[in-house]
């Protein structure tokens, strides 16, 4: 019996403590964590600087509200910027990758005047009215009585049909550049360059949903330097402040100027802790150099981890798609059984890794043991 609404399916694992990329259950089973609780735990569970910035912070100022300016939030935003492509000149904090995206909307409507949305088959961003209308497969369980826009949606990948839906009344096209949920399915650069030549051509606004893929899972500070593309508006979350609470929306200096007193807000976003956890995980990525170590980790997996249950890996940098021979949902299983967590994905061949950025090569020969010991 639990008191609490039963809308998850849920794995049977009890963690009680995290360190390093290590989660352990109440009997002291130690489980090799390449799945971050969705993604979230980008620098593994007690990293030092998070624990001493969350304490600081809370010690310091536990909460005030966006009204009042607060050095440590400036300092958040600067750093944030400073990660990202050139191109961005303001930063909206907010509480999750859903708000983020909501928001990213609605600065499109603001901005543009125009009501309509082009969206990708496969997609995934968040669960609130606006996000979930751009988000695939939502009719499961969208629950509201209307979307808030039309809708326009295009076939993963396939340009042509992506500047046949761009038009005069398209707000906003907004994309994963590599698509989590589905699969960690990367867009083609082809594609991402023709979603920025069609906007610009059209007046549109070009939004990357780097939720998931931002914030150097792709071995990159975001896809967009991966990729080369930079969109008008660039929402994050998941893993931007190591797992406190917390998501961003960057803009543009031309769409930054389009918005007045009031026309965005929230109470908790941009709250003290979770935006000194912001500024130091920007810091540690950048310390450690986290990132060459995500490209050259990741690299080993690709080569390595094709055989056995696995036929294919996609995706970028440690947001990983392997292509199994079995149900992945089995497969994950197996690999429980062998102390190391991954996750599912909307394709049920596939088992996506999302491992934290600390990740060393003991963890990643790890990992492709427990592969090679799943049955195929
Ligand atoms: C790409 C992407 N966008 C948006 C979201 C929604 O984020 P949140 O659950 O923080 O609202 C997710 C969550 O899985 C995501 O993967």
């Amino acid at each position: 019996m639990t008191a609490l609404l039963d809308v998850y399916h849920q794995i049977p694992l009890e963690p009680v403590r995290g360190e390093g990329p290590w989660l352990f259950d109440a009997a002291g089973v130690r489980y090799l964590d390449a799945y971050g609780g969705h993604a979230v735990a980008l620098l593994g569970y007690a990293h030092p600087r998070l624990l001493a910035a969350l304490e600081t912070a809370a010690r310091t100022l536990f909460f005030q509200s966006n009204v009042v300016p607060l050095a440590v939030r400036e300092r958040a935003a600067e750093r944030l910027l400073g990660f990202a492509p050139p191109g961005f000149s303001k930063v909206f904090f907010v509480n999750s990758g859903a708000e983020a995206n909501e928001n990213a909307l609605r600065v499109a409507f603001l901005a543009t005047g125009r009501p309509n949305v082009v969206a990708v088959e496969g997609a995934f961003h968040g669960r609130t009215a606006g996000a979930a209308a751009v988000t695939a497969g939502r009719e499961k369980w969208y629950g509201f009585p209307a979307a808030p826009c039309p809708v326009t949606w295009v076939p993963f990948g396939d340009v042509g049909a992506l500047e046949a839906a761009v038009d005069a009344r398209t707000a906003a096209v907004i994309l994963e550049p590599v698509q989590g949920l589905a699969g960690a399915r990367e867009l083609p650069r082809s594609f991402l360059e023709a979603a920025r030549r069609a906007t610009e051509r059209h007046g549109a606004v070009l939004v990357f949903d780097e939720v998931q893929c931002g914030m150097g899972r792709t071995g990159w500070p975001f896809a967009a330097q991966a990729c080369g593309v930079t969109p008008d508006l660039l929402a994050t979350a998941k893993g931007l402040a190591g797992g406190f609470p917390a998501g961003a929306l960057l803009l543009r200096e031309s769409l930054a100027t389009c918005l007045g007193k009031g026309d965005l807000g929230t109470t908790f976003g941009g709250g003290p802790m979770a935006v000194a956890l912001v500024e130091t995980v920007v810091d540690v990525i950048e310390s450690e150099r986290l990132l060459e170590r995500v490209r050259r980790l990741s690299a080993r997996l690709r080569a390595e981890a094709v055989g056995g249950v696995v036929t294919a890996v996609q995706g970028a940098g440690f947001l990983l798609g392997l292509r199994t021979t079995r149900p992945a949902k089995d497969v994950l299983a197996d690999l429980r059984a062998r102390g190391i967590l991954a996750g599912g994905a909307a394709d049920p061949q596939v088992v996506r890794l999302l491992p934290p950025l600390i990740l060393e090569d003991e963890h990643v020969d790890r990992i492709l043991e427990g592969l090679r010991a799943v049955p195929a």
